[in-house]
């Protein structure tokens, strides 16, 4: 089997490994597809994941695979069954853990960042993390699970109500799978904000009712004429930048909620305007990774209400997760996977 390890650095080097035995708890997964996360590109140029990278590493975190042999003391699962894997492991003995906040926990692991993940053949993961994809859904779509799952937690932080108006911000796989997730919470109209006509295209296509050029046009005299009111009730931004967080927060109706959603640069700054927050009463969140939504995406997607091969713009073997990476990166993909050949 072959593994692409990242040495730090950006630098990957692909590796020929022994088949791992899995230990007690685990699992051996044959990787079907994993799908290059803006936190692996972050991770690879040098930032930070969910939980501390320790290179040399095996990244990868959304991913499919089938269960190839089970390890001592694995209840529940078969040989032969499809699965994702919520990368995200909490110790469920911190104060946050036990307080219903294990998304806070002060230990948190997770596959992929801080043990190895999907970028290779062959993958052992806690069996406690594996989520069983129903028969008949296609594995590349399951590799989706965990961004939708993310996508998820989101949306219930945001509470979006039927009847209500939503902007997405960022047209990127996350926008999209939020505007098709903001679509089955009930909203009456999903507008999506995205300066690449590409994208603007795409989410027509997957059923958002107009798509906005904020680079050419004025985002909300645009979405006034769009919703023939002020503001989006709800606002999610999928950029992670000061700019479109600004303009996410001067897009919101009065009692808007506007969920910050993109991960921003540890260093970057938000400068806004602070009367109209108090004067329009603005809720403002954050949303941190997937807790206890995994199941749920998987449900989603074996349900097949969202339309996610259009998403799937890309694929590599893992001996070229560097084109992968930099291909993630480039305005002509939309979501990148690395695909274990038969
Ligand atoms: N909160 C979480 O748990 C969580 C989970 C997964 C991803 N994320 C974050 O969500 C964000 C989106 O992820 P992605 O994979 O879709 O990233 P992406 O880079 O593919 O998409 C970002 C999109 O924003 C668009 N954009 C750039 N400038 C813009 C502007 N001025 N106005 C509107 N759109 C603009 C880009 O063209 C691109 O399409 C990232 O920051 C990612 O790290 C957060
Ligand atoms: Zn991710
Ligand atoms: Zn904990």
């Amino acid at each position: 089997m072959i593994g692409a390890y990242f040495l730090g650095n950006k630098t990957i080097e692909t590796r020929q490994l022994n088949f791992p035995e899995p230990g007690e708890g685990e699992v051996l997964l044959r990787v079907c597809a994993c799908g290059v996360c803006g936190t692996d590109v972050h991770i690879y140029q040098g930032g930070k994941g969910s939980a501390e990278v320790t290179p040399p590493v095996i990244l990868g975190h959304e991913f499919s695979g089938y269960i190839e042999k089970i390890g001592p003391g694995v209840e529940g699962l078969k040989v032969g069954q499809l699965v994702t894997v919520d990368p995200n492991i909490y110790c469920g003995k911190c104060l946050p853990c036990r307080q219903g906040q294990k998304q806070m926990c002060h230990h948190m692991g997770a596959v992929g960042v801080n043990r190895d993940g999907g970028f290779a053949d062959y993958c052992l993961a806690p069996y406690a993390q594996c989520v069983v994809v129903p028969e008949g859904t296609d594995p590349e779509l399951a590799a989706m699970a965990e961004p939708i799952a993310c996508c998820l937690h989101g949306i219930d932080r945001v509470g979006i109500r039927p009847g209500e108006n939503v902007l997405v911000v960022g047209g990127g796989t996350i926008g999209q799978i939020m505007l098709q997730l903001a679509r089955k919470a009930g909203a009456a109209k999903v507008v999506l904000s995205e300066p690449v006509e590409k994208r603007r295209a795409l989410a027509l296509e997957l059923g958002a009712d107009a798509a906005i050029d904020p680079i050419h046009e004025n985002l909300n005299e645009r979405l006034y004429e769009i919703l023939g009111c002020e503001g989006a009730d709800v606002v999610i931004e999928c950029v992670g930048h000061p700019k479109t967080s600004e303009q996410a927060i001067d897009a919101a109706a009065r009692c808007g909620r506007v969920m910050l959603f993109g991960v921003p640069h540890p260093d970057a700054v938000l400068q806004t305007k602070m009367h109209p927050i108090f004067q329009k009463e603005l809720t403002i969140m954050g949303s941190f990774v997937n807790p206890d939504t995994q199941t749920r995406a998987v449900a989603l997607i074996a349900s097949g209400q969202l339309n996610l091969k259009p998403l799937i713009t890309h694929r590599y073997p893992v001996s070229q997760l560097e084109d992968a990476i930099n291909m993630q990166t480039s305005a002509e993909s939309i979501k990148v996977l690395v695909v274990t050949e038969e």
